[in-house]
């Protein structure tokens, strides 16, 4: 099959998230099982070497209604393994800065630029695929052109998958982006494409798509009610039976303890001796005291509402004055959650360390010197960190929700079984019965460690997930051959 990806995050050159982690390694698992794979994305001017970025492909005059002079986009083309290269969409106006998702005017517009740079990139190279799926909000407008603006090309016959990786992000825009891309006035209704006086990217997306996919089966399901819908369930609803949830994986070319290069011991479930010596460097390199008896706790993430971890600085100050846990912090976003972090690093040096900002070694070696990894968090699509957890035998605390319930077994006291600790309800109470139960676990030396074995033997690899998107893209071709 020929596959178009169109993505706003394309790892490791941009990354603010799991997307980033996600669509590089879908693509490259589908490229490995023959099929052939491009990625468009646009080049930020925060991607490493991006001024002798791969080769120049095309040079285009993009079918956009604004500004002519603002029209024409470079490509550049990189090849990434075989079958697989990524189409980088350069426009200095429009992503020269160093930001994926910068604050300005025209952001709908800018988004919109890409999503037809991308359909006038394969028009013009006469590179025409069978799916071109689109992914989040950014490229949302794409099934909406295949349906409206170029279904008398050779485009038009394209079977369009929409993945939503997280429904929160909509993309409400300006009215104006229906002109810029010269979509049809009558998709400007409250059925369409309108939302609350604003033009919803996702909303189109999901309408327009051949078929629908979210990160993971139990999200498919939350996003068919109000609470976890953020305004779409019942657009969602009208997609139902074109709607499947498929679970990510782990890359573990990039995420495996025993070849590990940012890790001071690698290990394997033969030997875990590494993970102690990773533990004892990570309190090192923090700065907490060295002590392989207490617990350490880790959270790596994004410091959004999403992830629960407001009500996770409310709970943590009670284990952490009672000395029956360390933790560990790297993350940023939300300035009040970073503060009350800080001043939780503050309150208790020996036994927190919070790091604000973005460090990919670190997070691997976090990954590794944990014992436990928190994701409290209010919905999630599917996470990827609780993915890595358990491959580097960090048991994962998750709320029962979206991926998370899909991918952690509970601990069970009476058989041992189970890969972490898995709670109900997002609130203070939830994640303090969540860490005791953690608390009571690390004390059992014995069956502690069966679980790390049993979590690092899970097997969530992309290899299963590409499989799951191929049987998705048949589907949607036939849909589209019949429709
Ligand atoms: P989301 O996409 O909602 O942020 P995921 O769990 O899917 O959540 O993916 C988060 C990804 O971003 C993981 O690869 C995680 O390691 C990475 N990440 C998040 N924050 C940081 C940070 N501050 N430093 C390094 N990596 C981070
Ligand atoms: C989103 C979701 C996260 C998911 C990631 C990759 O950012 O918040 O749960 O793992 O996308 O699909």
């Amino acid at each position: 099959m020929k596959i178009l990806h169109i993505t706003p995050e394309l790892a490791p050159w941009s990354k603010a998230g799991g997307l980033g982690d996600a669509t590089i390694a879908l693509s490259k698992a589908l490229a490995a099982q023959g099929h052939e794979v491009r990625v468009v994305t646009p080049l930020y001017g925060s991607v490493p070497g991006r001024e002798n970025m791969g080769t120049l492909l095309d040079v285009l005059k993009v079918g956009v209604h604004g500004n002519p002079a603002k029209a024409a986009c470079r490509v550049r083309s990189l090849a990434i393994s075989s079958g697989l290269e990524a189409w980088f969409t350069e426009h200095e106006d429009y992503y020269g800065g160093r930001e994926i998702y910068p604050t300005r005017e025209d952001v709908g517009e800018r988004a919109a630029f890409y999503g037809r740079a991308a359909l006038d990139i394969c028009l013009n190279t006469g590179w025409t695929p069978d799916i071109i799926h689109c992914h989040d909000w950014t490229a949302g407008l794409v099934p909406v052109l295949l349906n409206t603006v170029v279904k008398g090309t050779p485009l038009g016959k394209c079977a369009s998958v929409m993945t939503i990786h997280n429904l929160q992000h909509q993309g409400l825009m300006s009215r104006r982006v229906m002109g810029f891309l010269g979509l049809p006035e009558h998709l400007w209704s409250p059925l369409e494409l309108e939302c609350l006086g604003g033009l919803n990217f996702l909303k189109g997306g999901i309408l327009h798509a051949t078929r629908v996919i979210t990160v993971s089966p139990t999200y498919a399901r939350e996003i068919l009610t109000p609470e976890f819908g953020y305004g779409l369930d019942d657009v969602v609803r009208r997609r139902q039976p074109e709607l499947e949830g498929i679970l990510n994986g782990v890359d573990s070319d990039e995420w495996n303890p025993s070849t590990d290069p940012y890790l001071k011991k690698n290990y394997s479930t033969k030997d875990l001796g590494g993970k102690s010596a990773c533990k004892a460097e990570l309190q090192r390199e923090l700065g907490l005291a060295t002590d392989l008896k207490t617990p350490l706790i880790a959270v790596i993430s994004r410091l959004w509402e999403q992830k629960g971890l407001d009500l996770a600085v409310r709970v943590l100050p009670k284990f952490l004055r009672a000395g029956q846990i360390q933790f560990v912090l790297l993350g940023s976003g939300d300035a009040q959650l970073e503060n009350e972090f800080r001043r939780l690093a503050a309150d208790f040096p020996e036994r927190c360390a919070v790091r604000i900002g973005y460090d990919n070694g670190l997070s691997h070696r976090i990954e590794a010197g944990a014992d436990f990894f928190l994701m409290p968090s209010r919905f999630e699509p599917c996470g990827l960190n609780q993915l890595y957890s358990m491959a580097y035998g960090t048991l994962p605390i998750v709320r029962a929700t979206g991926g998370l319930a899909d991918t952690v077994k509970h601990w069970s006291r009476t058989t041992a079984q189970g890969t972490g600790i898995v709670f109900q309800h997002a609130d203070v109470s939830g994640i303090d019965w969540a860490i005791q139960q953690a608390l009571e676990l690390f004390a059992r030396p014995a069956d502690f460690q069966s679980v790390q074995l049993q979590a690092m033997q899970q097997e969530f690899s992309w290899a299963k997930s590409s499989d799951g998107h191929l049987s998705c893209y048949r589907k949607a071709l036939t849909q589209r051959l019949a429709g």
